[in-house]
């Protein structure tokens, strides 16, 4: 080697190393955000805290929120840091959506993991909770539960957890069961009629009992749809008779307030058993998407008043429509357990807002355009689901404005007691030590679903399209990355949310 070259082996080291720094970076890094500070403060003059409504800043590092400080203490604090201004919006735990269907893998052209998040972030929502159905195979087993991290794994925009499937097969299976909480299913979902899709038959109570006993050692709910199949009129005895299947009326009276009546009186067989000193203490009964406002929510208010570890949850579309809305052949409207009268709503209102029913979730549950059946409009064939996902809150806030709900309660239902129903102790409130999952809209801007971009896969089906909402979702933070201003990050950079175990 020559005098020349020498010298140049610093240079051409220096060389190499700023080739390697650019070229072997993991290239999403600075995709994942709009915002490139990892160090910033929000500031509001509405921040939701669990102690309230504050004009102040929350500082935001590494991820986490690391202080909150009010508007009169705030000066000189934050002076030469990078500052978000959101001014007289609201800055809101992200929503926490525990009831959502994307469908993957399997059945991805029916919503898949990033146009469901994306349309996620762009409502609000910084994590939602994936049902084990809907998606093939269902996620039933280890095995299953790895595939569908293993999909999710690169193309979620939002932080997405997984509820695993309590059926037959697996629930007198304690190890099988156990090996799926351990790969970090949330809690478990079972049906109690039929689902709808054949891999994922219904329990009785006792797989539920069997389930409960398992979940009891993890500390981990029981999610339960709530429907028991009785001898009212089915489709298959109305066929011939008079009633159009184009009616909403017609499937309305298929599917009466009397069969989640039942299931919920057969779930207080077992409800019992969570209480304290009792032989699945620990686990946790959570009635999912309550519809039936009268005999069905005072039974799960009396096993509330017995001590049961029990919650439910009612969705948005129940809350914001009713029968007498619901077009003939409209089969948007479509869902399990349906949409009920005027009345029946009214109750449903009035429950939330006394504190009978725990928290909303939106039940997102697409399919292609086609299950939908928009030539016939026959609600007794079409596909039963009502896609929704990116409105959770405007719908939400739409109907809640006029009844005076506070930003609090909004954070309660949509936040804090999914987070709590999930084990998300990370998630749900704008809190010293949480994940920077933040929400910041305008509760007076309204808009026409009609003229804004919606990026669920086919919006077509989604029972919002054409109305008019209030509450604009302005920006999304996922662990303190802008994930949606306007537009998304360009980089999908959820993560899959695992369970863990804890000795
Ligand atoms: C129970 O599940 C385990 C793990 O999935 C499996 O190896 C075993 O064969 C199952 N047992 C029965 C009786 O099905
Ligand atoms: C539930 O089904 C199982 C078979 O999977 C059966 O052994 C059990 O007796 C059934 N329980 C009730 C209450 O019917
Ligand atoms: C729960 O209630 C049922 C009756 O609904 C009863 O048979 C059972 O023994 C009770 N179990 C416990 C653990 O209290
Ligand atoms: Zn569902």
């Amino acid at each position: 080697m020559n005098l020349l070259q020498w010298k140049l082996l610093p240079l051409l080291t220096l060389l190499a190393s700023v080739f390697l720094v650019f070229y072997l970076k993991d290239p999403s890094e600075n995709e994942c955000s709009l915002l490139p500070h990892k160090h910033f403060w929000i500031t509001s003059k509405r921040i939701v805290t669990p102690q309230g409504v504050i004009s102040g800043a929350v500082e935001i590092n590494g991820g986490r929120i690391v202080s909150i400080v009010k508007e009169e203490e705030r000066h000189g604090k934050i002076m030469g840091n990078h500052v978000v201004d959101y001014a007289d919006a609201v800055v809101m735990p992200g929503l926490v959506d525990v009831h959502v269907h994307l469908d993957d893998p399997g059945r991805s052209e029916w919503e898949g993991f990033p146009s469901g998040t994306k349309a996620a972030a762009a409502g609000g929502v910084t994590t939602l909770v994936d049902m084990p159905l809907n998606n093939f195979p269902s996620t039933t087993s280890e095995e299953t539960l790895k595939l569908k991290i293993k999909a999710a794994e690169g193309r979620i925009y939002v932080d997405v957890g997984f509820w695993g499937g309590l059926v037959p097969e697996n629930a007198f299976n304690a190890s099988a069961l156990e090996n799926l909480l351990k790969a970090g299913a949330l809690g478990l979902k079972s049906f109690m009629c039929p689902s709808g899709i054949n891999d994922f038959p219904m329990t009785n109570i006792t797989h539920i009992k069997e389930g409960l006993s398992v979940l009891a050692k993890y500390k981990r709910p029981l999610l339960v749809h709530s429907e028991i199949e009785q001898s009212s009129p089915s489709p298959v005895q109305r066929e011939g008779s008079q009633d159009d299947p184009r009616s909403y009326s017609t499937y309305l009276t298929t599917r009466p307030p009397s069969w989640e009546e039942a299931a919920v009186r057969e779930l207080l067989k077992v409800t019992n058993n969570t209480r304290p000193g009792g032989p699945a203490e620990g686990a946790h009964i959570h009635v999912a998407h309550l519809s039936d406002s009268g005999s069905t929510l005072e039974l799960i208010k009396e096993a509330k008043r017995s001590g049961d570890s029990v919650s439910v949850e009612t969705c948005t579309h129940y809350l914001a429509f009713s029968e007498e809305d619901i077009k003939d052949g409209d089969t948007r409207f479509k869902c399990a357990p349906p949409i009920r009268d005027k009345a029946n709503k009214e109750k449903l209102w009035d429950a939330l807002m006394e504190g009978h029913i725990d928290m909303l979730s939106s039940d997102h549950s697409p399919t292609v355009p086609d299950l939908k059946l928009p030539d016939s409009g026959d609600f007794l064939k079409a596909w039963g689901g009502i896609s929704s996902l990116q409105f959770d809150l405007s719908a939400t806030w739409s109907h809640a404005k006029k009844r005076g709900v506070t930003m609090e309660q909004l954070a309660l239902w949509w936040s804090e007691r999914p987070a709590k129903l999930a084990g998300l102790e990370l998630k749900g409130a704008i809190a010293i030590g949480k994940h920077a999952d933040i929400v910041a809209w305008a509760p007076d801007e309204e808009y026409d679903v009609n003229d804004i971009p919606v990026y669920l896969k086919h919006p077509s089906i989604s029972a919002y399209m054409g109305m008019k909402l209030s509450g604009k979702v302005l920006a999304t933070f996922v662990r303190g990355q802008l994930v949606y201003e306007e537009k998304h990050a360009p980089a999908a950079c959820g993560t899959p949310i695992l369970a863990t175990v804890t000795d």
